[in-house]
């Protein structure tokens, strides 16, 4: 494999900004800075662009079961994902109740495999936590497998309850997994939902309505309660709104290993869309629901202050016309997600960096560096060092355009950003060295992506990491 060169371009990571150049030999990058070619190279002139670590959104559904119908797939989505500069993304791998964590994790490997334009990793979701089941936690991390989800809403199909939620935190704590939470108290949703229903209230507004902010706060508080308890950090993902929020700052303040996650609808959507004409509010439902106007301000500022520590998308992607149709007479019925894989690198850069909310290296690290580190997959994806995969999103920052479904390559017939106006746009993205996108057009294949397995014991852990690669290194050169 001949070298790539990329050469002239603002090198941007989570720390720094300078202008420099990149040497990549063997999908690896070799140099970084002030390069000195050691032989031939592909060249890729990248002046006046920014040369990041590719994105890696740690929060996607590809291919996902819900409510009776299947989200779109890894083949389209994948391609979407190139194009808008990712290069890694982490999908949840659903254990089928009655099923295993295995049976989960094989099933989404054989779907992803084969069919998949970037990296991917896994988490795997315990729906059905028999013993069994809790005690196949260890067999998940050596497979790679080292982020655990527990749904604490959709109650009757994903939704478990408090006893299997601290079980699961206190064995994955064990081997160094990271509990993620969908935090919403499912058992109140059902009664709102059911109470609204009867009261002819069926449009997809009470979707929201039926659950409220509250609904979220609680469920973070009770599972910040029950990690503390257990001495396991945790990591709340798709935070909304101001409370859910405040709950994770206080932690932190008190020193608990607790980590936030927010999504671009909840920077940039809000609940109106949800009573537009038409049954088009349908669109914008997904779970936790789209928040007043009034909380986007606090969860930027949350992002530039680390109180959250990520950028996921949950990517769950479901057509209108009739996916989701299948509610038009009872939001219980919509399928809950929205798409957004394809825009939301350029969105976050325009919304976040070009209007002054958050620095360039603070957008690297909130959509590359830090999931990188939350995942276990830190230093081989995340950064541009040498060592490191070379995963580059080289992002062109002149020029503006205006997401449209049109001209969209996510499988669907709506684009929850319809209408919006970014700045700038991917030019180039590699994935391991190889250009997969060229002048925004992706030249790949869905043979490129592999599964990356995750370490135990992420960043996630922090000091009190049960590993320690000191003592570790003592004892080896002491054997
Ligand atoms: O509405 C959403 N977020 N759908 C995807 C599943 C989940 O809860 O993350
Ligand atoms: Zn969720
Ligand atoms: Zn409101
Ligand atoms: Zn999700």
């Amino acid at each position: 494999m001949t070298a790539v060169w990329v050469r002239g371009g603002m090198i941007v990571t989570a720390s720094d900004v300078f202008a420099g150049d990149v040497w990549i030999e063997d999908g690896v990058i070799r140099q970084v800075g002030v390069v000195r070619p050691s032989g031939e190279a592909h060249i890729i002139d990248a002046p006046g662009m920014y040369v990041m670590p590719g994105a890696i959104d740690e929060h996607t559904h590809m291919g996902m079961p819900f409510n009776g119908t299947v989200s779109a797939d890894w083949d389209t989505e994948t391609i979407a994902a190139a194009i808008g500069g990712t290069t890694t993304i982490v999908d949840f791998a659903i254990q089928r109740r009655g099923g295993t964590l295995v049976e989960a994790i094989e099933t989404w490997r054989n779907k992803a495999d084969g069919r998949t334009a970037i990296d991917y990793g896994l988490h795997v979701a315990i729906t059905d936590p028999r013993p069994e089941v809790i005690a196949e936690i260890p067999e998940a991390v050596k497979r790679g497998v080292t982020t655990v989800k527990v749904f604490m809403a959709y109650k009757g199909e994903m939704m478990v309850d408090d006893t299997a939620l601290f079980q699961t935190l206190l064995a994955a704590r064990e081997v160094g997994a990271l509990v993620m939470i969908h935090a919403e108290n499912g058992d109140a949703v059902v009664l709102l939902q059911d109470r609204l229903y009867e009261a002819n209230k069926r449009a997809p507004r009470y979707h929201a309505e039926s659950r409220p902010l509250e609904v979220e706060a609680e469920a973070t508080r009770r599972a910040i309660a029950l990690a503390k308890l257990a001495d396991a950090p945790l990591f709340i993902v798709h935070v909304t709104g101001r409370e859910p929020m405040e709950e994770i700052r206080r932690a932190r303040h008190r020193g608990q290993r607790v980590y936030g996650e927010t999504c671009p609808q909840y920077l940039l959507l809000d609940e109106s869309y949800l009573v537009l004409p038409g049954f088009e509010g349908a669109k914008y439902v997904c779970s936790p629901p789209l928040r007043h106007a009034s909380h986007q301000e606090a969860l930027w500022t949350a992002l530039a202050e680390g109180v959250l520590q990520t950028i996921g998308t949950d990517h769950c992607s479901f057509n209108f016309r009739e996916q989701k149709h299948m509610g038009r007479d009872d939001f219980r019925k919509i399928p809950n997600g929205l798409n957004g894989i394809e825009n939301w690198v350029q969105l976050i850069y325009t919304y976040g960096v070009c209007q002054g909310r958050i620095s360039l290296s603070r957008m690297v690290d909130l959509i590359s560096t830090q999931p990188a580190k939350l995942m276990g997959l830190y230093p081989r994806k995340g950064t541009l060092a040498v060592g490191a995969d070379a995963d580059l999103l080289i992002y062109d920052p002149s020029g503006s355009t205006t997401i449209t479904a049109q001209t969209q390559h996510q499988n669907s017939d709506y684009n929850a950003y319809e209408g919006f106006v970014v700045q700038g746009k991917p030019q180039w993205v590699l994935l391991r060295g190889n250009v997969i996108v060229q002048e925004g057009k992706h030249v790949g294949t869905l043979q490129d992506g592999r599964f990356v397995p995750c370490s135990p014991y992420s960043a996630a852990y922090g000091e009190k990491a049960p590993f320690d690669s000191r003592q570790l290194q003592a004892e080896l050169v002491d054997a």
